[in-house]
C-alpha cells in the first residue's frame, strides 16, 4: 500500500484504468498483512460481527465495537486508506444521529471515511457528510443489515430492479460519494451502473466489469471450514492450518517433546 493513499489518489488510479483492490480488515495483523500485499485500501467490514465476534449476521456489532477494531486495524497499518463500516442503528434513526456517529467514526478510530448500506434515501446525509469534510462510499444491492426485512441473502439488479439500483447510484454520485460498493448486483446491471457514473464502482459478487473489487478477508484466506460464497475465492486455507499447528503443539507438549532444551532459560 503506498503512501498517503486519499480519495484522490483512488479516483487517480481509477480514471487510470487500474484495478481498485479493497478487502476487509478487522485487527493490527491482518491490516499489516494486507499493507505488505499491497491492498489499495481497507474496510473495517461490520461483517466482523460474523468473521471474528462469532455472531449470526453483522446485526448486533455497535459502534464501539466497530471503533476498537478500527483503531486496532489503523495501528496495523499506519498509511492505509480505511473505511469504516456504520453498523446497524449507527445511521437510521435520523439524520442527525448519523452525523453525529460518522463524526465519531472519523474521529475516534483513525477511519478515512464511511460507508454504509441504503437507496437514495440516504443521498442528503451523503450531502451533510461530505459538506463536513467525510468521505462516503455508499453500498447498494444485497443490504446485509435488511436480511431481516428481505428474509436472506439474495442477488439484485434483475430486470426492472437495475433501473432503481442506476437511480441510488447517480444520486449519491450527485450527492458527492466517492465510490458505491454493489454487493452481488446482477452483472449486466453492475456494468451498466459502473458506465454510466463516473465514480468508481466496487463490486463483491457484481461481475468483473466493476472499477474494483471488495472481498472479505477470512473468505479469502479460507477461515471458514467448508464454506466458501459463490463470489469468492479461497487462495488459501488458513484455517485448516492453524487447526493443524494447534493440534501438533497440542501433541508435543502431551508427549512431552515440547518445550524442548531449546525452549529453556
Ligand atoms: O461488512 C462487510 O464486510 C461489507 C462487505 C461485504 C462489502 O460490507
Amino acid at each position: 500500500m503506498g503512501k498517503k493513499v486519499t480519495v484522490s489518489t483512488l479516483a487517480k488510479r481509477c480514471a487510470a484504468g487500474e484495478k481498485l483492490v479493497m478487502v476487509t480488515a478487522y485487527d493490527a495483523p491482518g491490516a499489516a498483512a494486507a499493507a505488505r500485499a499491497g491492498i489499495d485500501f481497507l474496510l473495517v467490514g461490520d461483517s466482523l460481527a460474523m468473521t471474528v465476534l462469532g455472531y449470526q449476521n453483522t446485526l448486533p456489532a455497535t459502534m464501539d465495537e466497530m471503533i476498537h477494531h478500527c483503531k486496532a486495524v489503523r495501528r496495523g497499518a499506519p498509511d492505509a486508506f480505511i473505511v469504516f463500516d456504520m453498523p446497524f442503528m449507527s445511521y437510521q434513526v435520523s439524520l442527525e444521529k448519523a452525523i453525529e456517529n460518522a463524526g465519531r467514526a472519523m474521529k475516534e478510530s483513525g477511519a478515512d471515511a464511511v460507508k454504509f448500506e441504503g437507496g437514495a434515501e440516504y443521498a442528503p446525509l451523503i450531502s451533510r457528510l461530505v459538506e463536513a469534510g467525510i468521505p462516503v462510499l455508499p453500498h447498494i444491492g444485497l443490504l446485509p443489515q435488511r436480511i431481516q426485512a428481505v428474509g436472506g441473502y439474495k442477488v439484485t439488479g434483475r430486470g426492472d430492479d437495475a433501473q432503481r439500483l442506476l437511480a441510488d447510484a447517480k444520486a449519491f454520485e450527485e450527492a458527492g460519494a466517492f465510490g458505491i460498493v454493489l454487493e452481488c448486483v446482477s452483472r449486466d446491471a453492475a456494468k451498466m451502473i459502473t458506465d454510466s457514473i463516473a465514480i468508481p464502482t466496487i463490486g463483491i459478487g457484481s461481475g468483473p466489469e466493476c472499477d474494483g473489487q471488495v472481498q472479505v478477508f477470512h473468505d479469502i484466506i479460507g477461515m471458514f471450514d467448508g464454506f466458501t460464497p459463490k463470489h469468492s475465492r479461497r487462495y488459501a486455507e488458513a484455517g485448516k492450518l492453524i487447526t493443524d499447528a494447534l493440534a501438533s503443539y497440542a501433541r508435543d507438549v502431551r508427549e512431552g517433546t515440547f518445550p524442548a532444551d531449546e525452549n529453556c532459560f
